[in-house]
């Protein structure tokens, strides 16, 4: 036994346990866990142990492998890490502006986006806000696909409710014309305007699956700060799929610590961690070598959080 094993904890918890939690969050999610996440692992399983009434790790562990979809899911959320904010990483923000509207210029299409590790709805809302001021437009010609792994934070995204400080960095301006503000009950809590949320869907859709529910040719790709969880070649077979579904002049935006200069015949940077992709990629002649098997993730219902219509006024 080593340390993990003897420290005093609620409920058992070996490192054999450990490993096998880092082997299925890998198949499912392609979250690759280091050895010293033990502890966060620990603390984030715990609770569905109290909630399944079970004692030892690897009580849970058996019935996540006896294949129980919606255990596997309530694990996969409680895996993922969603750490995201409006407007972060706010120097794309004018690029895409700037890409939106050229867009526009060039041709009367809908401008399509996929937000694809949405979290709980900050970036995918961003770049609403960003589309309607580019093109001083309430109801712009765009279309955001916004989807995540982990159904919890996308039920919060959808209801598009967030505690007042997640907008204080926001100026007045922004907070006037985007969110209306909670009173009495919901005091201190506002909602998104029904004009950001009219240009987004909602989604599951797991990176890692073989085929994506997803229609190009895409103006972007925002894959911001999801990428760093995946190891180099799993973030290349999802780079050897994104390429086909972006058009040739797409954008596809990277979080501050992501690159991908491992895959420079795939894409090509063209700013600070923004790159667009290269045409023999976009013809679909690289292939995918691993997970040739996989089936795409049974969709999940995404569950209601909050109603919101609870929060009413502007
Ligand atoms: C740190 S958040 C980043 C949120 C946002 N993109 C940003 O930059 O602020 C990472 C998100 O990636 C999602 N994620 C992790 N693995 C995923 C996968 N295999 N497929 C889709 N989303 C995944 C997580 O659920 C989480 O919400």
């Amino acid at each position: 036994m080593n340390a993990i094993d003897l420290k005093a904890r609620e409920y058992e918890f070996t490192s054999g346990d450990f490993e096998r939690v880092r082997t299925l969050i890998y198949e499912i999610a392609g979250i690759s866990l280091s050895s010293s996440k033990q502890d966060m692992v620990y603390s984030r399983l715990a609770r569905r142990l109290r909630d399944r009434g079970l004692t030892r790790f690897a009580d849970y562990l058996r019935l996540l492998e006896s294949n129980d979809a919606e255990e596997m899911q309530a694990f996969t959320n409680a895996l993922t890490t969603n750490l995201t904010a409006f407007f972060r990483e706010a120097h794309h923000f004018p690029i895409l502006a700037d890409h939106i509207a050229e867009r526009r210029r060039a041709s009367p299409e809908p401008i399509t986006i996929w937000c694809c590790a949405a979290s709980t709805g900050e970036e995918p809302y961003t770049i609403a806000m960003t589309a309607i001021e580019a093109l001083n437009d309430p109801s712009p010609p765009v279309r955001i696909l916004a989807t995540d792994v982990d159904t919890n934070v996308l039920a919060k995204a959808e209801a598009g409710i967030y505690d007042q400080e997640r907008i204080d960095a926001l100026s007045p301006e922004r907070v006037r014309r985007f969110f209306l503000r909670g009173t009495g009950q919901r005091d201190g809590l506002v909602m998104v305007r029904p004009e950001l949320r009219r240009l987004i869907t909602f989604q599951q859709i797991n990176l890692l699956d073989n085929q994506w529910p997803v229609r190009g040719p895409l103006d972007v790709i925002m894959c911001r700060n999801v990428m760093i969880y995946f190891d180099k070649d799993t973030q290349r077979q999802i780079l050897i799929k994104f390429a086909p579904v972006m058009r040739s002049d797409g954008l596809l935006f990277a979080g501050h610590s992501e690159s991908f200069v491992h895959s420079s015949d795939l894409f090509k940077l063209k700013g600070k961690t923004v790159y667009s992709p290269l045409p023999l990629a976009r013809t679909g002649a690289y292939r995918t070598t691993t997970g040739s098997n996989r089936t795409p993730t049974q969709t999940q219902r995404i569950p209601t959080v909050t109603n919101r219509s609870q929060v009413t006024r502007g």
